[in-house]
């Protein structure tokens, strides 16, 4: 990361992506004196609701690119899909991109991440790549079935991944998912889902959010208990995986890393996202600085701020209708409301969450 000074308050902060991740960016560097610029193909988006500046245009639109580098001084992201090109193109302009293309280009390739993740001293399930029908048969055999075979690129929510019961299956099952670069991977069998959210600043220093407790639905995040009851050698184990990935990854900002806690205690990484993180939301009400604000922090060049906790959460995604009960929801005094602005509630869509806050 080249040697930025401190971004003063007043600067211009750019956020690629205008989804409710964005919209939480911008509100939390709001609170710090700075402006956002969002990036956004589609208008009228919930992060540009609560921005000062908007560019609706491709991600990898020179042009949008152009205007945000006219902006911005430093340029961060709500999602992991941002084109490596876009990246490079800011980059030639003078913009400092956090977090970096590395942390990109492992997040958008499983194969990849898993591969970066055991180099680095963080344990994954076993996994084999395929590009071919073929391969994907012979991953299989390798992996044993039954495995789980998950598109290398593209895939969220649990799109993009299907259980491969039986070795005869493969083929059919690589079909399915398009014929496309694949990832074959191993069950892991979990007694628990378990996610780290962590955050290193532009100084190296790192931060680390107690862990928490994940329950999803149809490959959907329903809710998050934080903190998760744990014990000090399963934080100890959690925070020596973050600390690894963030070095590794020579990164700047928020990630939040997704873990599998075996029946022995083991943690295994599932994947990691760099960015701020569905898992993570219960920091705004339950921690002393958020994840939002401590993204901001991160990729300003300031310090990042305390991650104690200061209350128990239970984080709970609002889908679809769900969000429509925010008068009962605001009847309630343990619950804090987060809704995100967006227009129409289809069925599944995250409109919003809420924390329901406990003395710890
Ligand atoms: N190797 C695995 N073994 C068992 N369950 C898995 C495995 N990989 C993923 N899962 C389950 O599927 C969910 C979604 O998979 P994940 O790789 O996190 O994809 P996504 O990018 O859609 O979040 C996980 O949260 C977990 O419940
Ligand atoms: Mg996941």
């Amino acid at each position: 990361m080249p040697d930025l000074p401190a971004l003063p308050p007043g600067s211009v902060i750019g956020i690629v992506g205008g989804g409710q991740l964005g919209r939480m960016l911008a509100l939390a560097a709001g609170r710090l004196g700075f402006d956002v610029a969002i990036l956004e193909p589609e208008p009228d988006s919930p992060a540009a609701r609560v921005a000062a500046h908007v560019i609706v245009g491709a991600y990898d639109d020179p042009a949008a690119l152009k205007a945000l580098a006219a902006l911005a001084q430093v340029v961060t992201y709500e999602f992991e899909n941002v084109p490596a090109g876009a990246v490079a193109q800011l980059q030639a302009m003078g913009v400092t991109v956090a977090p970096g293309p590395q942390a990109l280009a492992a997040a958008q390739d499983r194969f990849a991440e898993k591969t970066f993740l055991n180099a680095n001293g963080a344990p994954t399930v076993a996994f084999a790549a395929a590009d071919t029908s073929d391969e994907a048969v012979e991953a299989v055999a390798r992996i044993g079935a039954p495995a789980l075979m998950k598109t290398r690129r593209e895939g969220y929510d649990g799109k993009g991944q299907r259980w491969v019961e039986t070795a005869a299956a493969a083929a059919r099952v690589f079909a399915e998912l398009g014929s496309v670069p694949v990832i074959v991977e191993a069950p892991a069998d979990f007694a628990r889902e378990l996610s780290v959210i962590a955050a290193r600043g532009r100084d190296g220093a790192t931060a680390v959010y107690p862990l928490a407790e994940n329950h999803h639905e149809n490959g959907i995040l329903r809710r998050s208990l934080a903190p998760a009851r744990a014990t000090p050698a399963l934080s100890d184990q959690a925070e020596r995986i973050a600390a690894r990935v963030l070095q590794g990854l020579d990164y700047v900002g928020v990630i939040g890393i997704e873990l599998f806690e075996l029946r022995d205690g083991t943690l295994l990484v599932n994947e990691f996202a760099p960015r701020v993180h569905n898992t993570g939301h219960w920091t705004q009400d339950g921690c002393e600085v958020d994840q939002f604000e401590q993204h901001i922090r991160a990729v300003a060049g300031w310090p990042l701020g305390p991650t104690a906790a200061i209350a128990r959460v239970e984080m709970l995604n609002l889908l679809g209708e769900e969000a429509n009960a925010w008068v009962r929801l605001a009847h309630e005094p343990e619950t804090r409301i987060h809704l995100y602005g967006k227009r129409e509630a289809k069925p599944g869509r995250k409109m919003g969450h809420i924390n329901k806050v406990k003395p710890l």
